[in-house]
């Protein structure tokens, strides 16, 4: 043991890298000893492994430092000082930094002190006399502690983003039965397969499946398959062991064994590349799979949830799809419809973001127009939830005061008519033009007018039953 920390500390291993902080800065160590001897000592071993060194002589001098020292990463202190207790300085070292270690220094015969100083929070304790390399020791490895306890809160907080439930808006009979069936099949390992148009929903859907389940504080995983260059997906499902191709210098775990007890979020399953279907298949039939590179087989205990905007039944169909992995996602389908399909949701999702929104920017709650309800229920969609989500942004920022009224709600105008085909006779040309010229003016005027029939029949200067009769024929009915 005693062999080992001499070569550690002469080859340097482990006082230099300790010293830097990640990003190159010095670590800076705060030394209080009322025995200038002392300091100095510290200061001179401190300064040589490569550490910035502030000194103080008393509890006054080392609670200035501790207010005043822009860079503090860790304080050695010791406890008798002529002007109070080195406990003080712990206390005050928490209050600037619960996570700044501390080291006490304890002469002979005091040990209970130091003691107590361990149970208030300190790191550890050393009883003088000490040899300076053994508490550089002691100082490297509270920083590299207290570096990987501060990584692990920022690990936690990024994944607490994902450990809370999300909110699941929408009154519609659609939407109800998608959240019902996702309840019932969540507590079971059965495998989901989400489908549905971008930006239905369906990754909000995946997480619902997992935080429903008895994996919620289990990892939830999720996997772009479209975002991921095919011959990077591989490495990043499974994983690569050391030395699997140039550059691979460690191991590195892939999403499948970083979801081990939880959830993997197979997103955009329908772009996957069809060799890697063909592993996928294995893992959901044996939960087990090998790292690239790798003979040892692994096995995990993974929930699966894929989703695609795509018809995977016309990709198996087409051959770009695997069947048999179809049929094996398949087992629980949930298919979330497209916004214009379940109008009733608008609203409801419509005020819940401008909730968000002004909760994000910090701004006093507002309320929407009616005039600007309508017209965001009249609208078409495309992008569905999505959409209407980046629409209430933009109408948050835009809109002044508390109200948003239409103004600031932009819809992109309708999509132009087709241009009538010049094929035929002169009066079929004339008719189909017509008929496209129809449909735009009465999708116009059913929107600005928020789907009220009657007063679109006044504006188009038509009977509402000729209107009704046109809304029918052109297939309107969705704007009405
Ligand atoms: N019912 C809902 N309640 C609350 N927020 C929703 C609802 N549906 C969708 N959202 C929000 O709309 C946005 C789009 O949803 P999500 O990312 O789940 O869609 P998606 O189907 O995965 O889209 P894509 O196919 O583009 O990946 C997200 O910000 C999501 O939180
Ligand atoms: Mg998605």
């Amino acid at each position: 043991m005693k062999a080992a920390k001499a070569k550690a500390l002469s080859s340097g291993y482990f006082c230099l890298p300790m010293a830097h902080r990640q990003g190159g800065s010095l670590n800076t160590v705060l030394v209080v000893d009322d025995k200038k001897s002392m300091v100095d000592v510290l200061k001179r071993s401190f300064a040589g492994a490569g550490y910035a060194v502030l000194t103080a002589h008393s509890v006054k001098d080392a609670l200035d430092r501790l207010r005043s020292a822009a860079e503090l990463d860790m304080v050695v202190t010791d406890l008798k000082l002529p002007d109070g207790d080195g406990l003080q300085i712990l206390a005050a070292a928490k209050e600037r930094s619960p996570l700044m270690p501390v080291v006490v220094m304890t002469a002979h015969g005091t040990i209970e002190n130091a003691v107590r100083a361990v149970k208030q929070g300190a790191y550890d304790f050393i009883a003088k006399p000490f040899d300076p390399d053994h508490l550089l020791l002691l100082v490297a490895r509270a920083l590299s502690e207290s570096g990987s306890r501060r990584e692990n809160i920022v690990l936690k907080k990024e994944f607490s983003r994902y450990l809370r439930m999300p909110e699941l808006i929408g009154e519609s009979p659609h939407w109800q039965s998608v959240v019902e069936s996702a309840r019932k099949v969540a507590p079971l390992k059965t495998t989901v397969l989400i489908l549905g148009e971008s930006g239905t929903g369906k990754e909000l859907i995946a997480r619902a499946v997992h935080f429903f389940s008895p994996r919620a504080e289990q990892p939830f995983v999720a996997v772009n398959c479209a975002a991921i260059p095919k011959d990077l997906i591989e490495n990043e499902l499974f994983g690569h062991e050391k030395g699997a191709f140039t550059g691979a210098t460690e191991i590195k775990q892939g999403r499948f064994e970083l979801a081990d007890k939880g959830t993997i979020f197979l997103d955009e399953i329908g772009d996957m590349d069809l060799s890697l279907q063909a592993k996928l298949l294995r893992v959901l039939q044996e939960s087990e799979f090998e790292r690239v590179g790798g003979a040892r087989t692994l096995h995990v205990a993974v929930r699966i949830v894929a989703a695609s905007n795509k018809d995977l039944h016309k990709a198996v169909a087409e051959g770009s799809f695997r069947e048999d992995l179809f049929y094996r996602l398949n087992v629980f389908p949930l298919v979330i419809p497209p916004l214009r399909e379940r109008r009733a949701d608008i609203l409801p999702l419509a005020r819940h973001f401008v909730q968000v929104h002004c909760r994000e920017m910090n701004r006093p709650e507002m309320a929407i127009d009616d005039d600007a309800l309508r017209a965001l229920e009249a609208y078409a969609w495309k992008g569905n939830v999505r959409e209407l989500k980046n629409v209430l942004e933009r109408a948050v920022i835009t809109a002044e005061g508390v109200r948003i009224e239409r103004r600031h709600v932009a819809l992109s105008a309708p999509e132009a008519p087709p241009l009538p085909t010049a094929e035929g006779s002169l009066l079929a040309v004339g008719d189909a033009a017509s008929r496209a010229a129809e449909i735009a003016l009465i999708e116009q005027v059913l929107r600005e007018t928020g789907g009220n029939k009657s007063r679109a029949a006044e504006k188009l200067q038509v009977s509402y039953k000729t209107l009704l009769t046109k809304i029918k024929d052109y297939g309107l009915e969705n704007l009405a």
